[in-house]
């Protein structure tokens, strides 16, 4: 086996650390020399209701350090993501790693769904991965080293029926990681995406039991281990992780059709085409917008070096 990977003189914080998986990251982290930042509000698994219990993350806090580490507890929600920032901080002076992995469901069809369903879930998932990347930044620009895990979800990548607020928030924290890493990549911040698989009472429901005992949390943290140890270099990357299976996830693109730079563009002509459109024969693996204009170079002759037009029919020829 490889070397041991540690944590020494490392911060981490783990939000939503209370239970299921972030528990069992604070519990690795800790065990491997890290000093632990345990986030937890100790809420209601869809935030319904106002009960409230620190109780989750002290518990944690407790194991922790009565087997000898260093970790303190953090009860904001993430919404509040800089305060948790401010805890650790105050606690140990500096963050290397951040988790953000707190989380609720409020699983409703898009025709029951009502604002506060939504808003609830995109200010967990969404907002709160903002406000504590937002607020770790300027730590991790300064001392030029930080690694971010941002956690998805299988939903959020690929739709699941009844889940249109959680796919749509966990779909957003892909774009802010891919982005992150662009943004990072100089300072020596890495920020990738997690989509994990893991029995937790999030799951509870819909899983069996069987399912349940194969697919301890404790499963998924090897993966998490490795992102965000300083060897590793992988950057704006999506992985599966659950019951010991490991996967990368990326972008394909289909070659494509590419319309002559004088043809007018009709529905018809894409009609015709839509066969080579959606055909993946030629294709790229794209991690960057301006991959486009490569993909237009091999489709075509050469890009179109004026824009289409197309006959609305209302004022003339409108530019696409
Ligand atoms: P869990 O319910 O066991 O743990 C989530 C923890 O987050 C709870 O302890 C809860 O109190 C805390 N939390 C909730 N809202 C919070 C807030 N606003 N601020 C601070 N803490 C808050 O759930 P689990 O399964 O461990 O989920 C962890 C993450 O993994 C979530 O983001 C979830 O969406 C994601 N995930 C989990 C999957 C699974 O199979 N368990 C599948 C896909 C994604």
């Amino acid at each position: 086996m490889a070397p041991e990977l540690r944590y020494d003189g490392q911060v981490a914080i783990i939000t939503g650390a209370g239970a299921g998986l972030g528990r069992a990251y604070a519990r690795f982290f800790a065990s491997k020399g890290a000093k632990v930042v345990v986030n937890d509000l100790g809420g209601t698994f869809d935030a319904k209701g106002n009960q409230r219990s620190g109780a989750v993350a002290d518990q944690v806090v407790d194991e922790l350090t009565k087997a000898g580490a260093e970790a303190v507890a953090d009860y904001n929600a993430v919404q509040n993501g800089d305060k948790i920032i401010e805890t650790a901080i105050k606690a140990f002076g500096r963050v290397d790693i951040l988790i953000n992995n707190a989380g609720i469901l409020r699983d409703i069809t898009i025709r029951n769904m009502k604002d506060d369903d939504w808003n609830a879930i995109i200010d967990v998932h969404l907002h709160g991965a903002y406000k504590t990347t937002r607020a770790a930044w300027p730590y991790f620009r300064k001392q030029k080293y930080g690694r971010v895990i941002q956690t998805t979800s299988a939903s959020g990548l690929f739709g699941n029926f009844g889940q249109g607020n959680y796919a749509a928030a966990k779909f957003g924290v892909v774009g802010l990681a891919e982005t992150l890493a662009k943004e990072g990549a100089k300072y020596n911040i890495h920020s990738n995406i997690i989509a994990p698989a893991a029995a937790s009472r999030l799951t509870q429901t819909v899983w069996p039991k069987e399912m349940m005992d194969l697919m301890g949390p404790e499963w998924v943290v090897p993966l998490v281990g490795y992102l965000v140890h300083p060897s590793c270099k992988e950057n704006g990357s999506i992985f599966e992780a659950g019951a010991g299976h490991f996967s990368k996830i990326r972008w394909e693109r289909s070659r494509g059709l590419l319309l002559k730079p004088d043809e007018n563009l009709h529905p018809e002509h894409v009609l015709a085409g839509f066969k080579k459109i959606t055909d993946f024969t030629l294709k790229d693996h794209p991690s960057e917008s301006a991959d486009l204009i490569g993909n237009l170079t091999a489709a075509g002759t050469q890009p179109p070096n004026k824009p289409p037009t197309t006959d609305l029919g209302i004022k003339g020829k409108v530019a696409l």
